[in-house]
């Protein structure tokens, strides 16, 4: 009784509201329902090539072969003994299958206009630098290359002949690091003083995957400096970096299992970061910003919410956390796929563009010297030809 009085109208006769612009999933399904598109006019799918069908590759073939506006023509890997399986289990029989010494024939194909590369890193600069040169617009897992060299070629070559090449940083089509860049940018913690992410790898990669991976600073440290810059708005130009390795089999390939860093920004902020090839309670993944007027974090997700929590005797229990990357991250890996879309279709703005991937390897590059040679790394930045913002 006692509340009553605030019972008001009957919902019926109050104005409608929608639902919160951070529920981005309703949005999209009710555009679907609705036919509503944000692009003029209904483009006809792009014809696609998919180079590499392993752990990011599988990710990527899930979302394409789903995705109505690509038409999958040809799948390339080396494990010929999958090919009968998967055409069958994904009902491919208009696909071909090749092995990467017969690619040429994706590269020739006039009908293909896009390529997805998630094969291993040593072997993305030349299918980048072949499908291009073939007029194919390309989508290449991080990193583009094995050095800032071969990636500079990349992009000048995509650059010549007017195609887009996408540097694959699924963090940035997070939705949750996505709001939280939103509401850093909006002034919600005011003037950053200090972001913190933390990054551990689950489960622990194949040593035969680290052998070829370029090592934990290109493999999966790029992604933590681009996402500080990418939330900052700017670059470093000071990089410090420690790392050990506690795991023998990754010592003994000279990586690094276990990483911190410090980057230092020109407007003052600092990143500090910790990064571990190894978390046993699943994939750790968390962000965190501080400024002068208040704290704003992503914290770990997880595949239950709603079971949050059993209470025992002996105390709690929580649901464990996602396991790894294909979970943690699968919103993001379809809605980049869309993204590159839109840049390849309808010509939006790109979002990861050349010189942030160039700026990225030349950071990880910087971090890497720091640990090996314990020294703090200056960066200048005068020659890159960066635009003001980062972002
Ligand atoms: N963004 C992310 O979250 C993420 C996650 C994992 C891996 N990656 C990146 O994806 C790439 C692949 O990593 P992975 O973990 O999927 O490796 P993987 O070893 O699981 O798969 C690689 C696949 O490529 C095939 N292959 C080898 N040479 C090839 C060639 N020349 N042409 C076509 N296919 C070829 C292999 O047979 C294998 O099936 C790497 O560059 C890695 O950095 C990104």
């Amino acid at each position: 009784m006692a509340t009553k009085k605030f019972a008001g109208e009957s919902p019926y006769k109050v104005a409608k509201k929608t639902h919160h612009a951070s529920d981005w999933i309703l949005t999209d399904f009710v555009n679907k329902v609705n036919l509503v598109s944000d692009k003029p006019g209904v483009k006809p799918p792009v014809v696609a090539a998919i180079f590499g069908i392993g752990r990011a590759g599988s990710i990527h073939l899930c979302n394409i072969i789903r995705n109505p506006r690509v038409l999958l023509k040809y799948i390339v890997d080396d494990r010929k003994e999958r090919f009968d399986e998967l055409r069958s289990f994904w009902n491919l029989s208009d696909v071909t299958f090749l092995t990467s010494k017969d690619s040429d024939r994706v590269f020739k194909d006039k009908a293909v206009s896009t390529v997805f590369i998630a094969s291993p890193t040593f072997t993305h600069h030349e299918i980048v630098v072949k499908s291009i040169a073939n007029n194919k617009d390309v989508f290449c897992e991080k990193p583009i290359a094995e050095s800032i060299a071969e990636t500079k070629k990349c992009y000048d070559t995509a650059n010549a002949k007017g195609r887009v090449l996408f540097a694959a940083f699924n963090r940035r089509f997070d939705p949750s690091y996505r709001n939280l860049k939103m509401k850093v940018r909006e002034g919600l913690v005011g003037h950053v003083q200090v972001l913190k992410v933390t990054a551990r790898d689950s489960p622990l990669p194949t040593i035969d995957y680290l052998r070829t991976s370029g090592g934990v600073f290109h493999d999966c440290l790029v992604h933590d400096f681009d996402m500080a810059c990418w939330v900052l708005g700017e670059l470093p130009v000071r990089v410090q970096a420690t790392a050990t390795a506690l795991i023998p089999e990754i010592k003994a390939i000279d990586d690094f299992d276990n990483i911190a860093f410090l980057m230092t920004f020109p407007s003052g902020a600092i990143a500090i970061g910790d990064n571990s090839r190894f978390s046993v309670y699943g994939y750790d993944q968390r962000l965190e910003v501080f400024g002068n007027k208040g704290m704003i974090k992503v914290e770990n997700e997880k595949p239950s919410a709603s079971t949050d929590y059993v209470i025992e005797q002996d105390g709690c229990k929580s649901h464990p956390i996602y396991y790894s990357f294909p979970s943690r991250y699968k919103d993001a890996y379809a809605r980049e796929v869309e993204h590159f879309l839109d840049v390849v279709q309808y010509g939006v703005p790109q979002e990861v563009t050349g010189w942030q991937t160039l700026a990225i390897s030349k950071i990880a590059t910087a971090a890497e010297e720091s640990a090996r040679t314990n020294k703090t790394i200056e960066i200048d930045w005068s020659k890159d030809d960066i635009p003001n913002i980062y972002s």
